[in-house]
């Protein structure tokens, strides 16, 4: 664009303050800040696009929630979804929920990001699919609010449970857990943010200690705020819950028998998410978990005539399904032969997980039957079998590489008969950032954290598995 001042500019008039003098002063600001609004706009033509990480605004610090980007499914050959955005929940004015300080441009597959701020950083690929939104957070402001909240704010948090509330976030811990500082900002920011997209939120903590132990144990351990959030289970209540109908090794390995016995009891939820306590998440629960939701509308819409998918799904996993190998150190013959051959196994890892009531119901029915497994295949087979619809949610995952460390392994006509199909599996890779060991995934959060004072090192979203060690825990 070519500017020139105007020609009927008024010549300078010093004497006296006329009407025209005024009016000069009005047009020399106009003008003035046109010059400087083109100025950034060519700066930000001009940027290279091939960069994908460059910082493009400073937002002042809003007071309310941002509005939601409406998430695109992974495929490209789909059109855009042009949904409503989901009326969001009525933030309460004492709380602000954070939000990034920057937004990105964009980011597509194989793109490479630098976190500035960090000595001899990794150089990340996105190696899955792009974020659903452009949020671009650093550490400092993913938990901001969290770090000294008011009263008023803790009180949110220990009344955030609602009789209204018909799905349910748990977080599993054990009484290992030393609740630290960092985690202590990660349990805040699910309570309050799953609270904002109508979840209660438990932590449910396993515990072999008598019953005025967990008590006290609850006390000494448990920040006040969570406490009403709190709960215990025992190796024996799992086991009294199971009355000798199935096998029952050890929690571990049956690590969704306690989700069963929690939903089995608590008949207001229709749904529930569970975390082991290493998972993190960069970005928003509230946002990520309403992206799900999106991501699985647009899903079902493209459901196909023989299929009948549920309005919520039945089984929400994180990673890609597969059939487990042959050598498969879980595998154990009788569940083998239960589920009539390896053929029918299906497995994902589950370090969150989305549950319906109706899956549960099955998984207790299967029990009652005798038959119980390694909970990465008891669930997924299960949904397998019964026809019910398991959702694969693809969320970006980073490597450093260009290519990720695992891959899937299941056909598209391998899929349950309800399954989404218009998940591109063929272009779904597995592991580094999400993945069931942490050299890639802790590198990862570890370098977020020691670029926390730089408010231009930013990650985007990315959930996060597994983060170890007391510092983070
Ligand atoms: C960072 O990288 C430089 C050059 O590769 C190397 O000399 C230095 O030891 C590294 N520093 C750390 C802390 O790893
Ligand atoms: C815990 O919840 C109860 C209601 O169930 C409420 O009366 C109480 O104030 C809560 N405790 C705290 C510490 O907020
Ligand atoms: C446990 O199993 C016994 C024997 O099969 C049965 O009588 C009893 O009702 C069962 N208890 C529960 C709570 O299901
Ligand atoms: C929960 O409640 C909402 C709103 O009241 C309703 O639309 C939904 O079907 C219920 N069930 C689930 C699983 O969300
Ligand atoms: C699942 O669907 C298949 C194909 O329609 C059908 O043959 C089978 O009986 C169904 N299984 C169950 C448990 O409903």
């Amino acid at each position: 664009m070519h500017m020139s001042l105007p020609q009927r500019f008024p010549p300078p008039v010093t004497a006296r303050k006329s009407p025209i003098s005024r009016l000069r002063n009005i047009i020399t600001i106009v003008a003035a800040t046109f010059f400087v609004l083109i100025f950034f706009l060519a700066i930000k033509f001009y940027l290279p696009s091939t960069q994908s990480f460059i910082h493009i605004e400073n937002s002042p610090t809003p007071t309310t929630a941002t509005a939601a980007v409406a998430p695109e499914p992974p495929q490209k050959n789909l059109e855009p979804i042009h949904e409503d955005k989901p009326v969001p929940s009525l933030i309460p004015d004492i709380f602000n929920p954070p939000t990034p300080s920057i937004e990105r441009l964009s980011i597509n597959d194989g793109d490479s990001l630098i976190l500035t701020g960090v000595k001899n950083g990794t150089k990340w690929h996105s190696a899955s699919r792009p974020p659903a939104r452009k949020d671009c957070w650093s550490y400092t402001a993913r938990f901001k609010p969290y770090i000294s909240p008011s009263e008023e704010v803790l009180d949110l948090i220990s009344n955030n449970n609602k009789p209204t509330n018909n799905r349910t976030f748990i977080v599993r811990l054990s009484t290992g857990h030393p609740w630290k500082k960092e985690f202590n900002l990660h349990a805040r920011a699910i309570v309050l943010e799953a609270g904002l997209a109508n979840y209660d939120v438990f932590f449910l903590v396993h515990t072999d200690l008598s019953s005025s132990k967990r008590k006290k144990w609850i006390k000494d351990h448990v920040p006040k705020e969570f406490r009403n959030l709190t709960q215990t289970f025992s190796t024996q209540d799992i086991k009294n819950w199971l009355n000798g109908t199935a096998p029952f090794k050890n929690i571990m390995e049956n690590n969704h028998l306690a989700l069963q016995m929690f939903v089995t009891n608590n008949k207001q939820y229709d749904f529930t998410y569970s975390i082991e306590s290493d998972v993190r998440l960069i970005g928003r629960w509230d946002e990520f978990l309403t992206d799900i939701d999106n991501e699985y509308k647009s899903h079902r819409e493209r459901q196909e005539p023989d299929q009948d998918m549920p309005e919520t799904p039945d089984l929400v996993t994180f990673e890609a399904l597969k059939r487990p190998g042959k050598e498969w150190v879980w595998l154990d013959d009788k569940c083998i032969k239960d589920f009539e051959g390896r053929e029918d196994l299906r497995t994902s890892i589950g370090p969150m997980w989305g549950w319906s009531r109706r899956l549960i119901e099955k998984m207790n029915e299967y029990n009652a039957k005798g038959v119980d497994c390694y909970y990465e295949y008891f669930a997924p087979t299960i949904a397998y079998k019964e026809n019910l619809t398991t959702f694969f949610y693809q969320h970006p995952i980073y490597c450093p590489r260009k290519s990720a460390s695992g891959k899937h392994s299941l056909k598209l006509e391998e899929l349950g008969k309800n399954d989404p199909r218009t998940v591109q599996y063929d272009k779904v890779p597995t592991g580094c950032t999400y993945f069931f060991v942490n050299p890639h995934s802790q590198a990862f959060w570890d370098q977020w954290y020691k670029a926390r004072k730089n408010p231009d090192s930013c990650w985007p979203t990315a959930l996060v598995h597994p983060i170890k060690g007391e510092f983070f825990n």
